[in-house]
């Protein structure tokens, strides 16, 4: 076994926390059976416990082992789309605790694509409860040196740079739909698409607004300084904007290709902000508003803009 694999599970085993690495962001683990490192995680983060954690497997038994309900429609998108960036919320069965789900019936499952983090969970042989890696609303981290600017006593295992950069598609279920309740790179083109394909022909697909999942309260993901949402090919005025902040901007132009928006995305809120501006500037445009695959980078965006030019922008997503 390699060395840090090793050290990280003694240091699991003994209640500590460690931050890991995934294709997402970087995640802050405990096992799941170590009630001692699982409310280590919540301290740490300084996350309230009615915010629920996501469960990491390295394997679909593990994932079916947590819940009391494994249907065709799961099976399909473990085998599409894991090891990968989605997250299925299913009904937990007793081997999960009340604080992992905030006493919720249901538990978030998915299993991460870094080999670091798959064999760290095969070699401990317990799946990982693991939030973003930040303290609670902040910019989730994706590299070793974002984990540890915020926790720099962490032991954090290196997995370079986090390939997709924003975190996982949270989708739950009913008889006839999946909803969407945190958008991402896996989108709800190709969850319908996939639907379509394998006969499940009644099943829709939608984005929800569900309160639930509380990575979709505004102000989630904020750098220290505001940022202003433009959509440059839209009209607007700025009054609403305090002249300074808008004079005093660290300017970034969302890049046209939306695999590349989302990798860069949080790392540049960290390059802007030490710009020693007032505010950060994003510029993006209609086309990008309109575009499906644009909607996980869009939702982080929104939740973490202070200003919106046009104004009303908002309340229109
Ligand atoms: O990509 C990701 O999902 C990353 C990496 C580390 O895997 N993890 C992540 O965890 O983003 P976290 O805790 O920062 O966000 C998980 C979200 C939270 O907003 C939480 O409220 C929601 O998932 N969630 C967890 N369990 C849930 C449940 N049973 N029902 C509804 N929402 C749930
Ligand atoms: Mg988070």
């Amino acid at each position: 076994m390699n060395n840090e694999i090793k050290n990280a599970i003694d240091l699991l085993n003994n209640g500590e926390v460690v931050a890991i690495p995934t294709e997402t962001v970087y995640g802050l683990a405990a096992p799941i059976n170590n009630k001692k490192g699982i409310e280590k995680i919540f301290s740490t983060k300084e996350r309230p416990f009615f915010d629920p954690l996501i469960i990491h497997v390295q394997n679909t038994e593990q994932a079916k082992s947590l819940t009391t309900e494994w249907s065709e429609i799961h099976q399909l998108f473990a085998d599409q789309f894991w090891p990968g960036p989605l997250t299925m919320i299913l009904p937990k069965n007793q081997s999960v605790s009340d604080v992992i789900t905030s006493g919720l019936g249901t538990v978030g499952i998915r299993m991460p694509a870094h080999p670091v983090t798959l064999r760290l969970i095969e070699e401990l042989g317990v799946p990982l409860a693991a939030p973003s890696a930040n303290k609670f609303k902040k910019t989730s981290p994706t590299c070793f040196l974002h984990v540890k600017d915020e926790f720099p006593e962490l032991f954090i295992l290196d997995g370079d740079t986090s390939e997709i950069g924003i975190e996982s598609t949270i989708i739950s279920f009913t008889p006839n739909k999946v909803q969407i309740l945190r958008p991402g790179m896996i989108g709800k083109d190709l969850l319908q698409r996939t639907l379509l394909e394998n006969g499940f022909e009644q099943i829709n697909v939608e984005y929800s607004e569900s309160p639930i999942a509380p990575g979709h309260l505004k102000h989630h993901y904020m750098p220290n300084i505001p940022i202003v949402f433009k959509v440059v090919d839209q009209h607007f005025t700025s009054e609403h904007i305090p002249k300074d902040i808008l004079d005093s901007s660290a300017e970034w132009d969302l890049p046209d290709d939306p695999i590349q928006a989302a990798r860069l995305l949080y790392a540049q809120f960290r390059v802007l902000e030490k710009e020693n501006k007032k505010s950060i500037t994003i510029n993006l445009n209609t086309k990008q508003l309109n575009d499906d695959h644009f909607q996980g980078v869009l939702n982080r965006l929104i939740k973490a803009s202070t200003y919106f030019l046009p104004k009303n922008y908002s309340n229109k997503s």
